[in-house]
């Protein structure tokens, strides 16, 4: 950890102000380093007190996201423990599966304060401006069939959700099968990519990314109609920080249960589009249905003009009629 990460860990844990002596003395460092450390965590946004005789006192976070916030805010054992945060990735999913490729561990996190080709379903782009979003990907090692490995999507939905709740006084919306709504506008996407072990025909691992949009944000033309952010829909202020940690403990929570599916019942009932006409969107094939139901296998039950049809996700997307 830099010794700004580290001093900036100090203060959060001490309720009391504490000197730049006893800091130096604690972190094996110069009281100068110290006093630097301190001046960049200012120059990013932190409000730090410095209390004649006393010593320096973190009053307020700073709103980019640190590896010390998360992990202030982190309660899991395993997923998302150690955070690597980066000012600018390409995509935060390419970066772990590169990872993954090398051996990294089952929880292993990938942040980002922005990416340059943030990526989503079928090949498009996710738009992922700086100081504005989560931009997140976790590696994951499940030791089940694939079958029962795609459902992560639909678990991550659901952790997605409740993690967004928990900050603010909103209601999350799932659009099958990896898109969060609020107000009616789509706030989140889900992608998840995995790499398979040739040998044995198992799963190796499944990169979890996720992308949420936090903060008020001016969307591009294309986007304005169908995106929003959180803060736009709830108008408080949600820390980044704070919002990752979140997901990672309610991720985390959740999966023991990617064995039974129990997630589903909360998946199904937070659906945006069961009991709704939809159109059906396959490569360039596209047709009318009507959504009926949500399976235990996480596939959408229809009603097409040929009869009822089970839908998995792999190579479909919906449009909402
Ligand atoms: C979608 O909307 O189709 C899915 C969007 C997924 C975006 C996230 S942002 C973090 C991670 N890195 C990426 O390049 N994509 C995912």
């Amino acid at each position: 950890m830099s010794t700004k990460n580290e001093v900036l860990s100090a203060l959060m844990a001490e309720r009391e102000a504490i000197s730049g002596e006893k800091l130096a003395r604690r972190l094996k460092v110069s009281r100068n380093s110290v006093w630097k450390a301190i001046e960049q965590l200012r120059g990013e946004g932190c409000v730090i007190d410095a209390v004649t005789n006393r010593g320096y006192k973190l009053v307020a976070l700073s709103d980019r996201i640190s590896a010390p916030e998360i992990e202030g805010f982190t309660r899991t054992r395993e997923l998302g423990r150690h955070p690597e945060v980066h000012d600018r990735l390409d995509s935060t999913n390419t970066r772990a599966k590169l990872l993954a490729a090398q051996g990294a561990p089952h929880g292993y996190l990938v942040c980002a304060d922005s990416q340059s080709s943030g990526r989503g379903r079928f090949g498009r782009a996710f738009f992922s401006p700086e100081r504005s979003g989560v931009y997140i990907s976790y590696i994951l090692r499940p030791t089940l069939p694939a079958e029962r490995a795609v459902m992560i999507t639909s678990m991550a939905a659901v952790a997605v959700a409740r993690a967004i709740e928990a900050l603010c006084n909103v209601n999350v919306k799932i659009k099958w099968v990896n898109d969060l709504y609020i107000g009616g506008r789509k706030t989140c996407g889900i992608l998840c990519e995995a790499g398979l072990d040739f040998e044995s025909g198992m799963l190796d691992y499944v990169v979890l990314g996720i992308g949420v949009n936090v903060a008020r944000m001016d969307f591009p033309d294309e986007l304005k109609t169908i995106a929003t952010s959180v803060e736009n829909e709830c108008g408080v202020h949600i820390s980044r920080s704070r919002l990752i940690a979140e997901i990672s403990n309610q991720l985390e929570d959740l999966w023991p249960q990617l064995e039974t599916g129990a997630f589903m019942a909360e998946n199904r009932e937070r659906s945006l589009v069961i009991g709704r006409d939809v159109t059906v969107l396959r490569g360039d094939e596209a047709y009318p249905a009507h959504v009926l139901d949500i399976d235990p296998q996480g596939r959408l039950v229809v009603r097409a003009e040929d009869g009822v049809r089970r839908l998995g996700a792999g190579e479909i997307s919906l449009r909402l009629n």
